[in-house]
């Protein structure tokens, strides 16, 4: 593992937009696993600013998103699907048919499931997996609990998480219960993994995802078994943690 710890939510942002770019540039049709939330969003501003201004070429670009709400259709303010448009996808030259999000109105879910990841297999798989990461450790929505070796699936989602997405919504009774959801066997096939973290709320989690021990009540903990994962975080999210391992280590090494 690769821990960086950045001054604050702005480096973070920067670095990834630096990675992704560099994962882009080098091979222009690499495959990109996208997350939501509030982490990525400074990185996604990013990446719309260098296809702007340095035209960073995203057209030969297929992406597959982590998650998605069952029961919300695509246009909904806060499915995933309108997220992902409406921060990155419409503002890049992204072929819309190499994007590949859940979709959480499916008449057959499982069915869905099984075809998602047929389509990650057709394209060679994933090369880099963007990922944030909740508050109780869960990675897209693999809760506590969720098998290791889990695919894309449907998933219910816990109280807690069902609270903390709520502030999107105008009620809790609105928040979705279920979600589409890669597993953490899908995500641990990608080739490269970069976890972003920010903020004190993801101390705790944080100090559990690389000191703790590999567990499924802590779903995160399996990066640790990633050949290449990259954890980008702040000095808050940083803050719990009791090894200072990662000083120095984002120091160039020898050719
Ligand atoms: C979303 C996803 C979730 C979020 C996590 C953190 O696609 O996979 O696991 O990464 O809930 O969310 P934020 O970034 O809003 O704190």
């Amino acid at each position: 593992m690769l821990v960086e710890v950045m001054v604050d939510y702005d480096a973070v942002s920067e670095r990834a937009a630096e990675l992704v770019a560099q994962q882009i540039r080098k091979k222009p049709d690499s495959v990109i696993g996208f997350a939501t939330g509030s982490t990525p969003l400074g990185l996604y501003k990013r990446l719309v600013a260098m296809h702007r201004d340095a035209g960073l070429d995203f057209s030969k670009m297929t992406t597959f998103n982590l998650d998605e709400y069952i029961g919300l259709l695509p246009r909904h303010d806060q499915s995933y699907n309108r997220f992902m448009w409406e921060h990155l996808f419409e503002h890049i030259n992204v072929s819309p048919e190499r994007v590949f999000i859940p979709n959480g109105m499916a008449d057959d879910i499982d069915g869905f499931c099984a075809w998602y990841e047929e389509q990650i297999e057709r394209v060679g798989g994933i090369d880099l997996q963007i990922l944030g990461i909740g508050a109780n450790g869960h990675l897209a929505f693999n809760e506590p609990g969720s098998s290791l070796g889990s695919r894309t699936r449907i998933k219910t989602l816990t109280a807690e998480t069902v609270v903390v997405n709520a502030r999107f919504f105008s009620n809790l009774n609105e928040v979705p219960r279920f979600a589409i959801t890669m597993g953490i066997g899908t995500i641990m096939e990608a080739r490269r993994l970069l976890l972003l973290a920010s903020g004190e709320s993801k101390a705790m989690a944080i100090q559990t995802t690389l000191e703790g021990p590999v567990t499924a009540m802590a779903p995160s903990t399996i990066v640790q078994m990633h050949r290449h994962a990259h954890v980008i975080i702040d000095e808050r999210a940083a803050s719990r943690l009791k090894n200072k391992h990662h000083h120095g280590i984002s120091e160039p090494k020898p050719e």
